[in-house]
This record gives C-alpha cells, sequence and structure tokens, in this order.
C-alpha cells in the first residue's frame, strides 16, 4: 500500500524525507509527495511517478526547508495516479498524509463541501486534511482526535501544520512505526525507512495518537491520557536494507537464503531432546487438546500455508484446514482449533480481519511473521518469527523459505508436544533441517543453468508449474513468481489435475516447470504434458536416473528428505522468475500494479 514518513528534528527535513521514502518506495510507487516547513510555511512538493524525481525537482528549486516534514508514496486506490491525488492534502495551515481508506469520505466531504470547502483531488483522503482543518484552533493533536472521531475506515496519518512545531500522527487498522533519535525523532510505515537513522522502535496501537517533536514522543490515547512507549530495539542491520552491489532486491533476497534459514533455525534445535524451542504460546497440554488446525494467509504467504497440509497430519496427527484470508469463513471453527496466520509483514489487512473474526470463536491463536511488534503479532496468542532480515522486494522470497522452515518447526513442536512424534524421528528431521543452508546455497550456486533456461523461455506467453503433495504449494509459489515478475500467465497447479482441463492450453513448446524430487506419479504427467508438446523443465533429485530421460530439460536438486525438498524447488523457481523477469528488462523489484504491504482490504 502506502508508504508515509515524518521528521522532526535539527537538520533541514527535506533529504531525510526523501532518503526513507525511498526505502519505502516498495509499498508503493505511483506518485509521491512531501510537506516541508519553510519559511513559517509548508512547502508542498508532490507529483506522479517516482520519489527520484520529485527529489531531482526539490534539488532544483536549492533543496529548502526547515526541521520537520512529512512525506508520502502512493499505490492508488481512490483516483488514478496523478499531481492532484498524489499526497500531502493541504487545507489551510493543515497537511496530511495517509495510508488506508476512508469509508465514509463521500458523506464527509459533502458535509465539508457544505461548509464551504473545497475538494482538488478525487481521493478519499483529502476529507481528511479538511476535516484536521476544520477543527484546528491551535492545538494540532485535538484537531487530529476530532477529525478522526468522524472517519470510518483505516488510517495511518500523519499531520503538519505550518504554525506549529511538531507533527501529530494517528492510526487505526494501518501501521505506524515511531523512531526515537539524537535531537530527532520519525515516523514511518516500515522499519526499513528508519534503520539508517535509529533502531529504537515503537509501533503505533489503533486509537493512539502521537505528538512527535524533536526533544520526545507524547503518546495518548483516545481519552486524551498519556500512555506509556515500550522501546523495542530492532537487531536488523541497516545494510540488510540495501541492494550492496546487487542489481535487484530480488536478486539479493534470494541469495541471503541459507542466511535467512539458519536464522530461522537458530537455537530453536534441541538436538538432545529431539524438539524445538518456539514462542507458540501453547502449553503441551493445549496442545494435546487440539483437533485441528486452520490457516489464514494471502498471496506467498497462503502457498506456504498449504505445505502445512500436508506436513502437520504426517509429523503431528493435526488435519489443517487452509483459507485465503479474504474468503475465512470463521463460522467452522471449534475451540479445540488452533487458528494460525500467515503473513510475512504483519500488517495484511486481509489476514488480521480473518484472525480477529476467527478469534471471536474463542480458539487459541499463533502467528508467523517476519517483522517484530507488527499488527499480527499483538492480535495472537503466541508468535513465531521467521528472522529472515528486512524484505524490500515486492516479490517474497526469502520470507518463503522462512515460513515453510517455520512451518516444518512447529510441526515438529507440535507433533512432540502431542506425543505423537518420538524423540528419534523428531532428531532425524532436525538434523536434516539443518543441511538445508548448505544445500540452498548448492542450488544458488547452479544459478547459471536457471539462467540460461529462463532466457530461452522469455518470449513465451504461458507457463505452468505442477507439483503433487507438499510440491504443490511450491507450484502454485513458481507460478506466482512468474506472474507477479515477468507478467508471464502462469499455472500452478496439482500435478494430477491438469488432465482435468487445463491440458488443454498445453501446445507445442509450452515451458511445464514438474517438481519431481519426489514420487512416481509425476512422472506419468509429465509424459502426459510431453504427449502434448510442451517442454518439460523438471526439478530432480541430482542423478536421478529416470527424470532425464522423459524431461526436456534437468535442474538438478540436492538430495535431502523428499518433503524438504520443498525448500530446495522453492530457490530454483525463484530464480527461474527473476531471470525470466531480468531478460525481458521488467522492473523486477518493482511490479506494476503491486504493493508489497497490502493494508486494504
Ligand atoms: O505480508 P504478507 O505475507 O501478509 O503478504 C501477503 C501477500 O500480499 C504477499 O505474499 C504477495 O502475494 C507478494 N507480492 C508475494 O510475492
Amino acid at each position: 500500500m502506502c508508504g508515509i514518513v515524518g521528521y522532526v528534528g535539527q537538520d533541514n527535513a527535506g533529504p531525510i524525507l526523501f532518503d526513507t521514502l525511498k526505502r519505502l518506495e516498495y509499498r508503493g510507487y505511483d506518485s509521491a509527495g512531501v510537506a516541508i516547513a519553510s519559511d513559517g510555511e509548508v512547502l508542498v512538493l508532490k507529483s506522479a511517478g517516482s520519489i527520484s524525481d520529485l527529489e531531482k525537482g526539490y534539488i532544483d528549486i536549492g533543496s529548502p526547508g526547515e526541521n520537520r516534514g512529512v512525506g508520502h508514496t502512493r499505490w492508488a486506490t481512490h483516483g488514478p495516479p496523478s499531481t492532484k491525488n498524489a499526497h500531502p492534502h493541504t487545507s489551510g495551515a493543515v497537511s496530511i498524509v495517509h495510508n488506508g481508506i476512508i469509508e465514509n469520505y463521500l458523506e464527509l466531504k459533502e458535509h465539508l463541501i457544505d461548509q464551504g470547502f473545497e475538494f482538488e483531488s478525487e481521493t478519499d483522503s483529502e476529507v481528511l486534511a479538511h476535516l484536521t482543518n476544520f477543527y484546528y484552533q491551535g492545538d494540532l493533536a485535538e484537531a487530529v482526535r476530532a477529525a478522526t472521531s468522524m472517519v470510518e475506515g483505516s488510517y495511518a496519518l500523519a499531520v503538519m501544520a505550518a504554525d506549529s512545531s511538531y507533527l501529530v500522527c494517528a492510526r487505526k487498522d494501518s501501521p505506524i512505526v515511531i523512531g526515537l533519535g539524537e535531537g530527532a525523532n520519525y515516523l514511518a510505515s516500515d522499519i526499513p525507512a528508519l534503520l539508517p537513522y535509529t533502531r529504537k522502535v515503537f509501533w503505533m496501537k489503533d486509537g493512539e495518537i502521537a505528538i512527535i517533536d524533536e526533544e520526545k514522543v507524547d503518546i495518548r490515547d483516545k481519552f486524551g491520557d498519556l500512555v506509556p512507549i515500550h522501546l523495542e530495539t530492532v537487531d536488523w542491520d541497516p545494510k540488510a536494507a540495501e541492494k550492496s552491489g546487487y542489481p535487484h532486491f530480488m536478486l539479493k533476497e534470494i541469495h541471503e537464503q541459507p542466511k535467512a534459514v539458519q536464522e530461522t533455525l537458530a537455537s530453536r534445535i534441541s538436538e538432545i531432546e529431539g524438539d524445538v524451542k518456539l514462542e507458540t504460546g501453547l502449553s503441551d497440554e493445549e496442545a494435546r487438546r487440539l483437533d485441528r488446525a486452520s490457516i489464514v494467509a494471502c498471496g506467498t504467504s497462503y502457498n506456504a500455508s498449504i505445505l502445512a497440509r500436508y506436513v502437520f497430519p504426517r509429523a503431528a496427527g493435526l488435519p489443517v484446514d487452509v483459507e485465503v484470508a479474504s474468503e475465512f469463513q470463521s463460522i467452522q471453527l471449534k475451540p479445540s482449533t488452533l487458528l494460525i496466520g500467515i503473513s510475512q509483514s504483519g500488517e495484511t489487512a486481509d489476514t488480521l480481519t480473518a484472525l480477529r473474526r476467527g478469534r471471536a470463536c474463542g480458539v487459541g491463536s499463533l502467528a508467523i511473521t517476519n517483522v517484530v511488534g507488527s499488527t499480527i503479532t499483538r492480535q495472537v496468542d503466541g508468535t513465531v518469527y521467521t528472522r529472515c532480515g528486512p524484505e524490500i522486494g515486492v516479490a517474497a522470497t526469502k520470507t518463503f523459505t522462512g515460513q515453510l522452515v517455520a512451518l516444518f518447526l512447529l510441526a515438529i513442536r507440535l507433533g512432540r508436544a502431542r506425543n505423537f512424534l518420538g524423540c528419534e524421528d523428531a532428531r532425524k528431521m532436525l538434523l536434516e533441517l539443518t543441511r538445508l543452508p548448505g544445500l540452498i546455497q548448492e542450488v544458488v550456486d547452479g544459478r547459471e543453468r536457471i539462467r540460461e533456461i529462463a532466457e530461452s523461455y522469455a518470449d513465451t506467453d504461458r507457463y505452468f508449474f505442477i507439483g503433487r503433495e507438499f510440491l504443490y504449494p511450491i507450484a502454485l509459489e513458481g507460478a506466482l513468481k512468474m506472474k507477479e515478475i515477468s507478467y508471464i500467465s502462469a499455472e500452478g497447479y496439482p500435478a494430477g489435475e491438469l488432465k482435468h482441463g487445463p491440458l488443454a492450453l498445453v501446445t507445442e513448446g509450452t515451458p511445464v516447470v514438474a517438481l519431481a524430487t519426489y514420487g512416481k506419479k509425476i512422472q506419468t504427467n509429465i509424459k502426459e504434458v510431453g504427449a502434448r508438446g510442451a517442454d518439460v523443465i523438471a526439478l530432480a533429485t541430482a542423478g536421478d536416473p529416470d527424470i532425464c530421460k522423459i524431461a526436456t530439460t534437468v535442474v538438478e536438486i540436492p538430495e535431502t528428505r523428499p518433503v524438504f525438498s520443498a525448500v530446495l524447488c522453492t530457490v530454483a523457481v525463484q530464480l527461474l522468475a527473476y531471470y525470466t523477469a531480468r531478460a525481458k528488462g521488467l522492473p523486477i523489484d518493482k511490479p506494476r500494479n503491486l504493493a508489497k504491504s497490502v493494508t486494504v482490504e
């Protein structure tokens, strides 16, 4: 979605706003704007297009400004990308930037027009500027409180006024993180924006209002009472949010997977006990009372969830329902169900809503996320962090493998707690899991072969990805990656299902990626598509004597337990999508129409 930033300190706000905005560009990149205090007024610069272009305009006019300001990078919802729809929106002395959706904006707009306010944009956000101005009589925080009490919907809102020396922000169902510096304070939609400036942060909660000046930050609840701040120290290295010589964040993040998986595993495995230490929020007794898990997630996180459908029954004796969060029907939940939300960002609105609905049935809940302190962590009884470091590329990569590994760990933990999985079996699985970082590195090292394949099919208009059982989610993920960044129509299918319809689309030369590190039946499916002229790109275990006879091309995957080969195949399909998009010269880190964090339903 959109990204917002703010700065109050001793330096000129302009360069800091542009720098922090660029670090949030993955949240939205169709237009941008800043409002900077300047000579007792507020200078507003905004336009459709990139933040860098906007910054050039700012430098051309001599980089004016004083020590406070707010900024915005937009992913359009109400009104197309244009200068007038870009934020900040201004009314009188007040300028605002907003992330979220104001659902009752039409009604409020009519009311404000009756009061004599003139609207310039087609956005829902502009009502927040006029409402705040309407209530503003010298106390900006009070004006923001009054304005936000009128609106329905979601908002992460940052406000400044020409005649106040501080910024005010407010949140409901959209994230704001506040960073504390030395003689300067910051706000942003997400942590990576703040990493070069401070790592002392806290996340605002719904209904809170923050008053930020260069010396301090006051947080007030909806009654206006001061609330204590619980600071967290982010241990992400600022370099982790830089490209560090890679042409794209996506490639960097693919390469980071051995380390990311190592971090997901780190200090969680007890080899002696054949068990896993996880912050599930569940006692062994509670785990034994469960008879089902229900997982909600979106996009890539949803694909990861499907793995649990195959792994949890086998390792923990626990059947799993998986639901796209926006389609979740919570009515089915019994108290003996464990509700799990999976979200890289921890801020996806559809997932948060599904979790809220599910929890209303009185079930225990758990989150798997990558972002410490994100909203999802406050909605659940326990959180398992994937610990992959910041992910900037819009297409999720290292956090997907982190989620797969976290699900393996969770399955083993539940299996042990429920006395379903024996110590020795768990030990063997854990031992093999610790080999994964090295094996992932082998797949990454084999990237030139995948690059050649990608380049030879870069002009195709259609891809299929097929897999069975625990390789089926990887087929879905391969297709999603291909669609997202290379704009090639791609379908991920259960291999056995292809013959029930989609096979009609397979013609001479159609590339079909077959995830073939496990099972014999996939060989039949490879022959089926081969007989219709498909070019089969098989991902097969190194040395497999059969697959090379029936596939057009084979990418060798290092040998491991079949179920863990899902992680290794993932890396191969990520590289395939990456090199396809690169051969086509596409904007890999910022694919059209997409945003990394989708904070509206
Ligand atoms: O932050 P989340 O994991 O909740 O995000 C869910 C999806 O929006 C996300 O996975 C999306 O599909 C990515 N673009 C995938 O690459």
